[in-house]
């Protein structure tokens, strides 16, 4: 997964091409590369690391009215120049810049391109040699980006320069995002419109197995049959509207503290729940199952939110995403499948819906990107409104998903109660009653988070974190899975080993690991389960292992075997999930600015995994 840019206009494409890098960056950040004509020459300039590092003082003194832009997360081919993009046609009569991958690479080459000697192990330099195989056949440009689409299978946006054309930027596109971005007197092309949303928030989504170009002034889009096509101008002004850091060293913790917010705009959208366009009351009332499918922070969002459907009695599970192709399933009619994704663009869950769409399942997408592909391809969305989450380590969507699936549920409770009634749903009955009641509850907590205080609670544990080479999170039933999101949240930006087991689970095995090394968090919220959670604690302590406990209930914390008690505010149970995991967000962010990493940008990662 990569993010790609172009720009044609009256100005220096490299202020704006720098721009947009920056904030496609999110994407990948292995390398970074330009191209862009200066004077009829094409050049191509490209470096390994961040998207800083490749504007240099050298490409900053460039003037330049035209050119196009990559960052890259290294996928086919390992990071290194030659990989980055973008990459250039033996003859270099092409030049490109790709997101995503091109499935029959091999084969294409080896029919096409016998004989040509490839500078780079990516599949982007074979579709460059391809196109460049039929422009000098034909010499016809769209001609040749039309076959090229009908040869290529898989996922790709490509913008194209050709080199006997300066005045054009060209484009491709199936499966991966492309918008193009209409400026005044100039037009942009990018994976996101946070690539251009500072100079125009006028926008076009470019559809799959849709080609043409923009110039300066204008720009033409076919459809796959060649074909002429209007599209409609949309504006981006609205949900692009806080995208930079302000005065926060990271958007990490920007994101947390946007979490009270997240949450209030996603009931606030909830409140005429019906008037949401997935609401098909007929939909509901067939449903007797339901298979939630995810991946990373929104696999732990369906975990919880398969115990708020089973609490109403639904039979409900969930699977991960990159699993749920390869198990057996068993199609059955009235089977809902909720798929979450914060993207709403990533590649394992998109496989999933469309392998549901194959079996004319039912499906229902849980998404913060109202424009993504998964909405594209789901019968039903429900947005979440937790607005832009740049940082890789996702924060606030969680908060936001687990809402949805708790305001979703209830809705459900309500229709299936209505149901049992033979009554008729009319407007009194699902505008009142329960859900409303339910979401202003919900924000009212949301008005109740005070992010500083639990900076001043959790602040102090990062350095005993840091000193960990093990960390350990343990729960029972929904404590668990929040245990499950910690894990996940430290690992991936401290890179430190964290791993959650149900409390139960740990003397079966993974004991034998504890000894005064060792720390564990332990969440207590649910008061029942409490006593069992103690007992794991004492297990631990008694082989000299440090314990930190999570939990509302004050008076635990005169429990001797506890080292340290991070308050959570107390609520009714079913809302626990929502705000606990909030510490460890926090607490994990500190711990990897404190071990000198990135957490925007942790090692390896990036934000939408659009590979499978
Ligand atoms: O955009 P999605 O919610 O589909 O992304 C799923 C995971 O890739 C994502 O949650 C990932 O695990 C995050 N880095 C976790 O912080």
């Amino acid at each position: 997964m990569c993010g790609i840019i172009g720009y044609i206009g009256e100005n220096n494409a490299i202020d704006f091409l720098h721009y947009g890098l920056k904030k496609l960056e999110y994407r990948g950040y292995d390398s970074a590369g330009v191209a862009y004509f200066n004077k009829n020459q094409l050049t191509v300039y490209k470096k390994v690391g961040q998207v800083d590092n490749l504007f240099d003082e050298k490409l900053l003194k460039v003037n330049s009215n035209i050119g196009i832009g990559h960052t890259r997360w290294a996928t086919n081919g390992k990071i290194s120049t030659e990989n980055s993009h973008p990459h250039q046609s033996f003859s270099k009569t092409i030049t490109l810049v790709h997101n995503g991958i091109i499935e029959n690479c091999t084969e294409l080459k080896n029919k096409y391109l016998k004989g040509i000697n490839l500078q780079s192990e990516t599949d982007t330099e074979v579709v460059a040699n391809l196109l460049e195989f039929f422009y000098l056949k034909n010499h016809h440009k769209l001609d040749s980006i039309k076959i090229l689409m009908s040869l290529l299978k898989g996922s790709y946006a490509l913008a194209i320069l050709f080199n006997d054309d300066c005045e054009n930027i060209y484009f491709l596109k199936n499966r991966s995002p492309l918008v193009i971005g209409c400026g005044n007197n100039c037009n942009f092309i990018s994976s996101d419109t946070l690539g251009f949303e500072k100079y125009t928030s006028k926008y076009i989504e470019i559809d799959d197995f849709e080609f043409g170009y923009i110039n300066k002034k204008n720009m033409e889009i076919f459809d796959k049959n060649s074909k002429k096509i209007t599209k409609n101008v949309k504006d981006c002004a609205n949900f692009q509207k806080i995208n930079n850091k302000m005065q926060f060293e990271h958007y990490m913790l920007k994101e947390i503290f946007e979490i009270p917010d997240a949450i209030k705009n996603t009931c606030e959208l909830y409140k005429n729940f019906e008037s949401i366009k997935i609401i098909n009351k007929n939909l509901f009332n067939k449903i007797k199952r339901i298979k939630l499918i995810a991946c990373g922070t929104s696999y732990h969002a369906s975990l919880i939110g398969e115990k708020y459907f089973r609490e109403i009695g639904f039979d409900a599970y969930t699977e991960i995403a990159s699993e749920f192709l390869y198990n057996k399933q068993i199609w059955q009619k009235d089977t809902l499948y909720i798929f979450i994704s914060q993207s709403g663009e990533t590649a394992d869950t998109l496989s999933c819906v469309e392998l549901c769409k194959k079996h004319n399942a039912k499906t229902l997408c849980i998404t913060n990107v109202p424009t993504s592909r998964i909405t594209k391809i789901c019968d039903y969305t429900l947005p979440i409104c937790c607005g832009p989450e740049i940082a890789v380590a996702s924060t606030k969507a969680f908060n936001g998903q687990v809402c949805s699936l708790l305001v979703l549920s209830k809705y459900l409770q309500f229709i299936k109660k209505i149901n049992i009634k033979k009554k008729k749903l009319n407007k009194k009955d699902t505008h009142s009653t329960s859900i409303n009641k339910l979401i202003s509850k919900i924000i009212k907590i949301s008005k109740s988070i005070n992010i500083n205080t639990f900076i001043r609670q959790v602040k102090p544990l990062t350095q005993m974190v840091k000193e960990s080479k093990n960390v350990f999170f343990v729960g029972k039933d929904y404590d668990y899975v929040l245990a499950l999101e910690s894990a996940l949240k430290l690992k991936e930006i401290s890179y430190i080993n964290s791993v959650a087991y149900p409390s139960g689970e740990l003397k079966h095995g993974t004991i034998s690991l504890v000894d005064n090394n060792t720390l564990t968090f332990a969440y207590i919220t649910e008061k029942k389960l409490s006593s069992k959670t103690l007992n794991v604690i004492n297990q631990i302590k008694s082989r000299g292992g440090k314990v930190v406990v999570i939990s509302p209930f004050i008076e635990l914390q005169k429990f001797e075997n506890i080292d340290y008690f991070i308050k959570l505010p107390e609520v009714n149970n079913y809302f626990y999930p929502i705000i606990s995991i909030i510490p460890m967000q926090i607490l994990s962010y500190y711990v990897s600015v404190s071990l000198g990493n990135n957490p925007d940008k942790p090692r390896n990662l990036a934000k939408s995994v659009t590979v499978e």
